[in-house]
This record gives structure tokens, sequence and C-alpha cells, in this order.
């Protein structure tokens, strides 16, 4: 059975624009499945470059993304150059010694924590800091809802660097998203020279696909998914 079909007969198609109809047309609604259902972290890379117009793509498959309010929070950085890999590596490494030192944790812990970090950052092709920016965004003058807004930034730009995933997935590309910008925000912010109002979420790293793991298992849908019905 044609997929699209199906939705089409729930969603008429001239609801959408003659731009959305020709790329709904164009590609078969299951492909769409396909690649979110097999990505996966791919964590180590051959080291050939990644192309310009290949990460043009990704960048407008990220931004294609949902926002709160459609503010389009999130911001950018890409490094593809040695030089400003090795600083960043060196920024975000002494953060990360410093936070395990003070932790208690052994000296030769620390370093080989602070080596893997490094060459995770340093032998990716292509490094996606990802950022939040609330420039845009609404101002309360209560923190609760405050928070919730500045809780939609963050949502909003998770949900850009997943497509910007999805996207490099389908390109064939390896990705990786790692939390590690957070636990170093005002480091990643210094050393990229990013405006102080942007905050650090995220770092994707980027490549031909090296060594490919098998895939991680999931929780049975069963275990996170619950329907409510009437009584
Ligand atoms: C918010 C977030 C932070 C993550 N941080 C890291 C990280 O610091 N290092 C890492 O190797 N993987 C990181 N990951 C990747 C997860 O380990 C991975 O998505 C998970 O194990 C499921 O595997 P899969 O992506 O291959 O399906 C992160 C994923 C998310 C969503």
């Amino acid at each position: 059975m044609n997929h699209l079909a199906a939705i089409s007969d729930l969603k008429p198609l001239g609801v959408l624009t003659p731009w959305q109809r020709e790329t709904v047309e164009s590609v078969p609604v299951a492909d769409h499945h396909v690649f979110a259902q097999t990505r996966q972290s791919v964590r180590r890379y051959a080291p050939d470059a990644v192309e310009d117009n290949v990460l043009d793509r990704l960048f407008r498959a990220a931004v294609a993304a949902p926002s709160a309010h459609n503010r389009q929070p999130w911001r950018f950085v890409v490094v593809t150059e040695a030089s400003p890999k090795q600083r960043i590596a060196e920024a975000m490494g002494a953060k990360l010694r410093a936070d395990r030192l003070a932790d208690g944790d052994t000296h030769g812990d620390v370093e080989a924590d602070v080596a893997r970090s490094r060459s995770r950052i340093c032998e990716a092709p292509v490094l996606v800091f990802s950022f939040v920016t609330m420039e845009d965004m609404d101002a309360y003058p209560d923190a609760k809802r405050q928070a919730a807004e500045y809780q939609m930034s963050v949502q909003s730009t998770a949900m850009a660097t997943q497509n910007l995933l999805v996207a490099a997935h389908a390109e064939g590309l390896g990705a990786c998203i790692m939390c590690a910008p957070l636990f170093c925000s005002d480091a990643v912010t210094q050393v990229i020279g990013a405006p102080r109002n942007w905050t650090a979420q995220s770092l994707v790293t980027l490549g031909w696909p090296g060594i490919v793991r098998p895939p991680r298992e999931r929780l049975p849908l069963s275990a996170v998914v619950w329907q409510l019905r009437s009584e």
C-alpha cells in the first residue's frame, strides 16, 4: 500500500504549499520512517572531509524544525579546521579536568577522560555546536514562566539538532550528539568567540562513518507509551 495515499486521506494535499507538496510527493513516506528508525550514534569517522554543500543540506533540515513561537532560538557553529578544534578541546578538557579533580577522582582517571574527550573532538571531521539564545523569546516577570520559556528554547534547539542528525543519516554520514558543552558552556562560548548571551547546548560530531557499532536496544513501547481511554 502506498503510505502517502493513506496520509493524503487524512490531510488533503491542498493545504500544503506547492513547495511542500512537491517535497512530500517526491519522497515515499516509508523512507522517512526508515531514516528515523535506523539512525544511530556513530562516534568514529573516516578522515575524509564533508563537503560544504552536504553541510548546507544538513542545516536546511535543522532549521526546518518546529520552534516555540517560530522564534528559532537555535544558533549553530561549525568547526572543520584543526587548530580551532585543538583550542576547543583544550578549553573543554581544562574544565573537565577541574571538575573531576574537584570531585576527588584520581589523576589517572581524569587524564584518561580528558584524553578521550580530546580525541573525540580533534578526530571528528566536523564539529557542530548548538547554542540557545533568548534574544527573540518572550520575557516574563516571574521565574516560573521565564524557566518555561527557556525550556521551550532548549526543546526547539534539540528538535533542530535531531533534524540535523536524521539528515546526516540520510546523507550516509555518521553523527553523535554529546552533552559535554552543557557542563562547560562558558568555556565553549568564550573559546568559540560566540556572543555571551548564547548558551552552549550540545556538540554534534560528524563524518563519513568509520566504526559503526550494533544498534542500541530500546525499551518496549509498552514501557514508555500509554493510551488514555474513556472509562
Ligand atoms: C542529550 C544527549 C546527550 C548525549 N551525550 C552523549 C555524550 O556525551 N557522549 C556520547 O558518546 N553519546 C552521547 N549521547 C548519545 C547517546 O549515548 C545515544 O543516543 C544513546 O546511547 C542511544 O544510542 P543511539 O543514538 O545509537 O540510538 C547523547 C545523547 C543525547 C540525546
